[in-house]
């Protein structure tokens, strides 16, 4: 049997991702990331060297542990400017049919309905090609942007997102039936509302009602991973 090679860019919606200080050489473009172009020429290239997937990490706070402020990774431009990953993957999708694409989001600080939509939505602009890289945020910067005064400790922010996933998969997976939509001009009936339910989800963390927003996607879930 022959191996398969598969091969992954590992990127970040900002100037400077683990390559610091490369933006520096005269040929980098890395400031052009808060153009569309760059993204879809980006998207292109990987799929012409058939890459599977481009991976998006993301931080939802900025590192100013470092000499007790933010000014090393400001003026260096580590992670910060930054835009949000997951707006960039609809127009690379647009331009690909194949490349897949991972996109970073935190169980921690955001709570998991609006998700639950962002994500099926992406499901369905990208036909089926979209992953979430599961994450719960280390920074504590990013604690003080959501409200808390310090870092949630990390045995907590896994049961956040223990349950974080119960509410999600509930949405995805159980609270639309795969025949609801119907279209039926005739009749006038969109979605067949006896295929659709409420969730009732009341947990320790959350308390979510349904139904999920958006009908079913290609993968419903889409691929769940972590990266240790
Ligand atoms: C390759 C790789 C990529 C990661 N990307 C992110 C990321 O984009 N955002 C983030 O908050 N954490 C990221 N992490 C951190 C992990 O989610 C995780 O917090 C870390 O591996 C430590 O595990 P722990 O949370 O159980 O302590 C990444 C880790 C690795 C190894």
């Amino acid at each position: 049997m022959r191996k398969q090679l598969h091969v992954n860019l590992f990127e970040m919606n900002c100037v400077s991702h683990i390559v610091h200080g490369l933006w520096v050489h005269p040929e980098n473009n890395r400031h052009r990331f808060n153009d569309l172009d760059y993204w879809t020429e980006l998207a292109q290239l990987l799929e012409y060297g058939t890459f599977d997937g481009v991976f998006l990490a993301d931080v939802i706070g900025t590192y100013d542990q470092f000499r007790d402020g933010p000014e090393t990774a400001l003026r260096e431009g580590m992670q910060i400017p930054s835009n949000d990953p997951l707006l960039v993957i609809p127009a690379m999708a647009a331009v690909t049919r194949n490349l897949g694409f991972g996109a970073t989001f935190s169980t921690t600080y955001e709570p998991p309905f609006a998700f639950a939509r962002r994500m099926s939505t992406l499901d369905h602009l990208t036909k089926g090609r979209v992953g979430w890289n599961i994450v719960t945020s280390y920074l504590p910067n990013a604690a003080r942007n959501f409200g808390h005064d310090t870092e949630v400790v990390h045995d907590h922010r896994y049961e956040i997102a223990d349950e974080y996933l119960d509410v999600l998969y509930k949405l995805w997976e159980g609270s639309w039936d795969d025949d609801a939509v119907i279209q039926d001009r005739e009749r006038r009936v969109y979605t067949d509302p006896s295929k659709v339910r409420y969730i009732d989800h009341v947990g320790e963390h959350f308390k979510v009602a349904g139904p999920h927003l958006c009908q079913p996607s290609r993968q419903r879930t889409p691929v769940l991973f972590q990266a240790t």
